[in-house]
């Protein structure tokens, strides 16, 4: 196999999806993209065992250490430089990006939000927020949404989407956990995979 796509996944807490992209790469769904780095905007989060158990190079960038926005989002792309950086997954990432940023890495950038764009998303919605919100207005059907990054929270183009059903007596923690194994843990992967293997295939034909 020649060249893979290398790919920083960018996480702030529990990783479980940086874990099913780890599985995917093991388990062989994955062939087009590497998991090169992993990198956490929060202290210790469980994320950064994932990547340390598995063997992939890890980093913490602070915002409050390093100031200002400019100064994080610095740090963060003078990392995936020195890492040869092709593709960036956020997963479960909860830093908003400057437009500065999402230029620069136009369709480079993707990320998982738990519920059916455009549904329960943008700016706010987040973790267990948007299955909250999404328990509140009483919908039916939710589910995930993998798209692109751009300068609009949760505004760049979709990628894949999977529905989920939301069941009488839900509460946010079990809503949450059924979109993560019903649609996150597999919609990412896929995704990935998707994108990458389509970057590969342009490669082949030029
Ligand atoms: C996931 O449900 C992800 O979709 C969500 O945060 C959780 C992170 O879990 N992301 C967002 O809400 C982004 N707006 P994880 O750390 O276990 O992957």
């Amino acid at each position: 196999m020649g060249h893979k796509i290398k790919t920083a996944v960018l996480v702030s807490g529990g990783g479980t999806n940086l874990q099913a992209l780890i599985d995917a790469q093991r388990d062989g769904s994955i062939t087009s993209a590497e998991i090169a780095l992993v990198i956490s905007n929060q202290k210790d989060v469980y994320a950064l065992k994932r990547a340390e158990a598995a063997g992939i190079p890890h980093e913490t960038v602070l915002r409050r250490e390093l100031g200002s926005r400019e100064a994080f989002e610095g740090k963060i792309v003078s990392l995936l430089e020195a890492n040869g950086i092709e593709l960036i997954v956020l997963a479960g990432f909860l830093a908003i990006l400057s437009e500065d940023f999402t230029r620069r890495y136009d369709h480079r950038i993707l990320n998982i939000h738990p519920s059916l764009i455009p549904s329960f998303c943008g700016e706010g919605y987040y973790g267990l927020r948007v299955h909250e919100a999404a328990l509140a207005r009483g919908v039916k059907v939710t589910g995930a949404t993998v798209h692109f990054v751009n300068e609009i929270p949760d505004g760049g183009e979709i990628i894949l989407q999977k529905a989920v059903p939301v069941e009488a007596g839900d509460t946010p923690e079990v809503l949450q956990r059924r979109v993560m194994e019903q649609a996150e843990w597999q919609l990412l992967p896929m995704a990935v995979e998707k994108v990458a293997g389509q970057w590969l295939a342009g490669e082949g034909r030029a």
